[in-house]
C-alpha cells in the first residue's frame, strides 16, 4: 500500500478588509460571510482538514476575532443545546473544529501584502512544504481541490499552485502563469502578477490554492514590494523558481469568486440548490421567481 503524503500545515491568510463588501465587512470579517449555513472561512478548513492538514494557521489582523471565536469551543452555548435536548445541533457546533487539529493565530502588523501573510507564518510552519489556501476562492468539487493538488505533489515532489483558465480579459485580475506543455500539471516557467492582457503569458490564472515548499520563506523575505506596493506571493514563486521546479495545476471543479458581490451570490445560490435539507424547497422558489 502506498502511504500518502502529509502535509501537516495549511496557512489561511484572513487579514484583508473586504472592502469590497462594505458595510457588512466594517466589523465582521469577510471570511465570516455565510454560504448558506456556514462561513466561507469553515469551507476552507474543511478542505484543508480533508487533505490532511492538522496545524491550521490564520494570519489575522483588524476585526478579525470572530474566526477565533468561530473555531474556539463556546461551553456556554453546547450547555444551552445540551439543556434544550438539540442533539443534533450540538454535534454540528462540535464539529466545527476536530480535536485532532489546532489553530495558530498570527497577526499581520500591517497590511503589507499576501506575500507578507504568508512570510508571517514561518515561524508555525517550519522546513516542511505546506499549503495556502484563499477563503474567497470557494471551490465545489467532488475530490477537494487540496487533495487533488496532494496527487500531483506526489508525482512532481515539487509546489503545486492550483490554477484555471480564465477569459483573456481578466488577466489583470490574477497571478497568470505560461506552463511548459498542455499536462493538467505543467511546469510554470513564468508567473505574472495582475497582467494586462496586451501582455499577459497565457490566460491560465492563479487561484487561490498553493502548496507550497518550504524554500519560498527565503524568498520572500528578500523580494521588495512589487505589483500594488505589496509584497507579492507571485513575486515570492517567481523567484523560488530560480531555485527549484514549480508546477501549475489545472483543478477540476467549479470555483466562485466570493471576494466580489457577484461571485458571492452566485456560491450562494448553487449550495443553496445542493443544500439536502433546503434544495428542493429553494429551487421550487428560485423558478417561481423567475417566472414573475
Ligand atoms: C491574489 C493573488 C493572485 C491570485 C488571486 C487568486 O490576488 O495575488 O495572484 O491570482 O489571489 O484569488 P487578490 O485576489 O488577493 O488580489
Amino acid at each position: 500500500m502506498r502511504i500518502r503524503t502529509h502535509i501537516e500545515t495549511a496557512v489561511f491568510p484572513v487579514a484583508g478588509r473586504g472592502t469590497r463588501f462594505l458595510p457588512v465587512t466594517k466589523a465582521s470579517p469577510k471570511e465570516m460571510l455565510p454560504i448558506v449555513d456556514k462561513p466561507l472561512i469553515q469551507y476552507a478548513v474543511e478542505e484543508a482538514l480533508e487533505a490532511g492538514a492538522r496545524r491550521l494557521v490564520f494570519i489575522t489582523g483588524t476585526s478579525k476575532r470572530a474566526i477565533e471565536d468561530h473555531f474556539d469551543n463556546d461551553q456556554e452555548l453546547e450547555n444551552l443545546l445540551k439543556n434544550q435536548g438539540k442533539s443534533a445541533l450540538l454535534r454540528q457546533l462540535r464539529s466545527v473544529l476536530p480535536s485532532y487539529a489546532s489553530c495558530i493565530y498570527i497577526r499581520q502588523s500591517a497590511p503589507l501584502g499576501l506575500g507578507h501573510a504568508v512570510l508571517c507564518a514561518r515561524p508555525a510552519v517550519g522546513n516542511e512544504p505546506f499549503f495556502v489556501h484563499l477563503a474567497d476562492d470557494l471551490i465545489a468539487s467532488e475530490t477537494p481541490v487540496l487533495s487533488q493538488m496532494v496527487s500531483a505533489f506526489e508525482s512532481k515532489r515539487a509546489s503545486i499552485i492550483g490554477c484555471e483558465l480564465i477569459p483573456h480579459k481578466d488577466t489583470n485580475k490574477y497571478g497568470i502563469v505560461g506552463v511548459e506543455g498542455k499536462g493538467i500539471t505543467a511546469r510554470i516557467r513564468c508567473i505574472v502578477e495582475k497582467p494586462k492582457p496586451s501582455v499577459a503569458p497565457s490566460n491560465l490564472a492563479v487561484v487561490g490554492r498553493y502548496l507550497l515548499s518550504p524554500l519560498i520563506f527565503k524568498h520572500l523575505a528578500k523580494i521588495g514590494a512589487g505589483a500594488a506596493g505589496e509584497i507579492q506571493l507571485t513575486d515570492g514563486i517567481a523567484s523560488l523558481m530560480n531555485e527549484e521546479a514549480v508546477y501549475a495545476h489545472r483543478f477540476t471543479g467549479t470555483r466562485y469568486d466570493c471576494g466580489n458581490k457577484l461571485g458571492y451570490l452566485q456560491a450562494t445560490v448553487a449550495y443553496a440548490l445542493a443544500h439536502p435539507e433546503l434544495g428542493k424547497d429553494f429551487r421550487a422558489h428560485l423558478k417561481k421567481l423567475i417566472k414573475k
